[in-house]
């Protein structure tokens, strides 16, 4: 299917997007790097996950093309003395991979979550070193890899050495850049 990436759109997940997410959520290939996500494997398994996780995340928004869910953005604000920074995590469909559709989404995301949470002035991630494709993501939305942190933490049952990238808000870029 040819994608525009402008036609892009994010919103809050539905229960009614479960059939759409479980295309995606239960895709090895796409939960593999996602260290609290497991691999969903019934309809079940997805109206649950919806309900319990992701409808109560303060900024979990689904990234949809024509309203259908086609992979999530995840922005966790820290809180307390962590207040001025923020994790973000990321996933689409494997059918939509290289079309530029995180990048627009991250680039989306990173604009609305900071009128929802004005304190914010930093947000980071933790990429694994052989993850190449998100690596790239964040370079084309403009954050810096700032080290790699050897032997950092399993995901999925595997020890891993992973880059920390970080941008602050006054380096974000528009949605078009
Ligand atoms: C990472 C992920 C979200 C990227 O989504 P996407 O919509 O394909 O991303 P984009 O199209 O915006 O950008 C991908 C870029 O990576 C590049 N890329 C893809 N695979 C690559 C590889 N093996 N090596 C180097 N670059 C690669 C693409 O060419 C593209 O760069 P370009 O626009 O300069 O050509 C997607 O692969 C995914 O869902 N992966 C599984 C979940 C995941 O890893 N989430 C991040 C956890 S930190």
């Amino acid at each position: 299917m040819e994608i525009n990436p402008t036609n892009i759109t994010l919103r809050q997940f539905k229960t009614t997007d479960v059939d759409d997410f479980i295309l995606w959520a239960g895709d090895e290939q796409v939960t593999k790097h996602l260290v609290t996500w497991k691999t969903i494997t019934s309809k079940e398994e997805a109206l649950t996950f919806i309900k319990d996780v992701c409808l109560p995340h303060p900024w979990r928004r689904s990234i949809c093309i024509d309203d259908r869910s086609i992979g999530m953005i995840s922005i966790y604000p820290g809180s307390g003395d962590d207040r001025c920074r923020a994790h973000v995590g990321y996933a689409v469909s494997r059918v939509h991979w290289n079309k530029g559709i995180a990048s627009r989404a991250l680039k989306m995301g990173m604009n609305q979550v900071v009128e929802d949470y004005p304190e914010l002035v930093r947000l980071q991630t933790l990429v694994s070193v052989e993850n190449k494709a998100s690596q790239r993501v964040l370079e084309k939305c403009g954050f810096l890899k700032e080290g790699c942190l050897r032997k950092y933490s399993y995901v999925k049952g595997q020890i891993k050495d992973v880059f920390i990238y970080g941008i602050l808000s006054t380096e974000f870029p528009s949605v078009d850049q």
